[in-house]
């Protein structure tokens, strides 16, 4: 428009009648690609009302300057369609169907265990500077480390950890990753607890009946928050440990990898098992190198029927955990994560760049899906778009079109199964976290799990897939349910399941 705009003022004037109207179709084509690429799906009657707005006052404008004839009723009505549609459009009135976010309705509290603690932790937030593999960098540590302290236990125990804040202005919370805790002990602020503000405490308290590899991290400004430190592992043991059990918590600090904790040499035969975990934002590659290994768990549950692996590479998403196990071998073995060795017990190959990555949905013993039907069936159709509904325009993550606090809450019903359809459509991957709860993978891309069960609180929706899960509502409150890519997150990727 620009390039022909002032030619065509220069040309003849029998040219201006055909300009308004080649200029109207730029306008209407320019304005659909703007629709399609900030607003993205579902199609809503706001965006679609502001860009009517757009290409008829660009029209309109246009054909003034143009001089071109027009009656007055064409423009007023014009006037009053681009009003109308920029009052709806951006959210200044509600349009209806625009659901608000529900208040958050905490409802009776859960009944907070009131057993003697058996296992009891004290972590201490405050601002640190800790040895990021040789070079001091500024950091938000728990107990002054990061990761923070190893929280470990044995299924059965009450575990009582007290977060103190010392010094972190942003507020802090424990969140346990993958722990299915009581609602009030979820540690998300504005929704199960306030913040903890310096100077402050709160006490955790829940019974570690769930075995497996988690972490916690905070969830008060989540984002900055566990990128700068503020996370650390909980480990629940079905017994004592036989032969080596250790984890391996990645992590990226100040642009560059924690180094990991060291493992001890085990002599041949001995039962080894690592715990990865993926505190980063992003998905890390892990490939296991000298040894065939079983991927024993993920996200904490155990797989049916595992079978042994060899030169295949796993891909964890963030947030999310695999356990390796193997026997020790009397040759070396070595982790590579993303093709940097964290452990190795002596020289070997690092060609692992080329390995297959296993698919873990076509891996183990498949067993039958418990639900025949579901009570509530919910899509969440993930993507970029413009959210104009506050004072600063941004270009938000969204989840059906909305980004938080305006997506509407999913609400269910105690003992609903229920069904999640997960669309990514955006260009990147969504690492999904629902809170409270394990789901049940059931297809991804329309073909069904054809593995063991995987029952998972973290999981990548690559760009174009389409994830179906499912899981029982078996823990009232109001969950937190979203992007563990936690940039995504904080910039709209977050809804809540709420319990009727
Ligand atoms: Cu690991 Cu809501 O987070
Ligand atoms: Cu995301």
């Amino acid at each position: 428009m620009g390039v022909t705009g002032p030619r065509l003022l220069r040309a003849p004037g029998d040219i201006r009648s055909v300009a308004v109207p080649l200029l109207f179709a730029g306008y209407a084509t320019s304005g659909a690609l703007l629709v399609t690429v900030l607003h993205g799906y579902p199609a809503s009657a706001g965006a679609g009302l502001l860009a009517v707005a757009g290409v008829v006052a660009a029209t309109v404008i246009s054909a003034r300057a143009l001089g071109a004839r027009q009656s007055r009723a064409v423009s007023r009505s014009a006037l009053v369609v681009a009003v109308v549609a920029l009052l709806t459009g951006t959210g200044l009135t509600v349009a209806p169907g625009a659901a608000p976010a529900e208040p958050h309705d905490h409802g009776p509290p859960a009944a907070r265990i009131a057993d003697e603690p058996s296992r009891r932790f004290t972590l201490t937030a405050a601002t640190a500077t800790v040895d990021a593999g040789g070079r001091n960098v500024a950091a938000w540590a728990f107990n002054g480390q990061v990761p923070g302290p190893e929280l470990s236990a044995t299924v059965g125990d009450v575990m009582e950890v007290t977060l103190r804040n010392r010094d972190i202005g942003r507020g802090v919370t424990l969140h346990w990753h993958g722990y299915d805790v009581p609602n009030d002990q979820d540690g998300v602020p504005g929704v199960t607890q306030a913040a903890v503000r310096p100077g402050q405490e709160f006490v955790y308290r829940f019974r570690a009946d769930q075995p497996g590899t988690y972490w916690y991290h905070t969830h008060s400004a989540s984002d900055v928050g566990v990128r700068m430190g503020l996370y650390g592992v909980l480990v629940v043991r079905p017994g004592p440990v036989t032969g080596l059990d250790v984890t391996v918590p990645v992590h990226t600090l100040a642009g560059r990898p924690l180094p990991a904790p060291k493992v001890e040499q085990v002599e041949a035969g001995r039962p080894v098992r690592l715990r990865l975990i993926n505190t980063d934002s992003t998905t890390h590659r892990y490939a296991l190198a000298g040894t065939a290994y079983r991927v024993a768990a993920i996200d904490g549950v155990d797989l049916r029927g595992p079978t042994p692996l060899v030169d295949t590479a796993v891909l964890i998403p963030a947030g999310g955990r695999y356990d390796l196990v193997f026997d020790a071998p009397a040759t070396p073995v070595a982790l590579f994560v993303d093709g940097r060795a964290v452990y190795s017990t002596g020289p070997v190959s690092t060609a692992t760049g080329a390995w297959p990555v296993l698919d873990p949905l076509g891996y183990g013993t498949t067993a039958p899906v418990p639900w025949s039907r579901f009570d509530k069936t919910f899509t969440l159709v993930l993507d970029r778009g413009l959210d104009l509904r506050r004072l600063v325009p941004r270009y938000a993550h969204t989840v059906n079109g909305a980004a938080d606090p305006d997506i509407p809450p999913q609400v269910v019903r105690l003992g609903d199964v229920v069904r999640f359809t997960i669309v990514n459509r955006s260009q990147i991957v969504h690492p999904w976290h629902l809170h409270g709860h394990h789901v049940l993978v059931l297809a991804r891309d329309g073909e069904p799990a054809a593995g063991s069960p995987l029952w998972l609180d973290s999981f990548d929706v690559r760009p174009g897939e389409v994830w179906k899960v499912a899981f029982r509502a078996d823990n009232p409150g109001m969950w937190a349910n979203h992007c563990h890519n936690l940039a995504h997150a904080d910039a709209g990727m977050t809804l809540h399941l709420r319990y009727s």
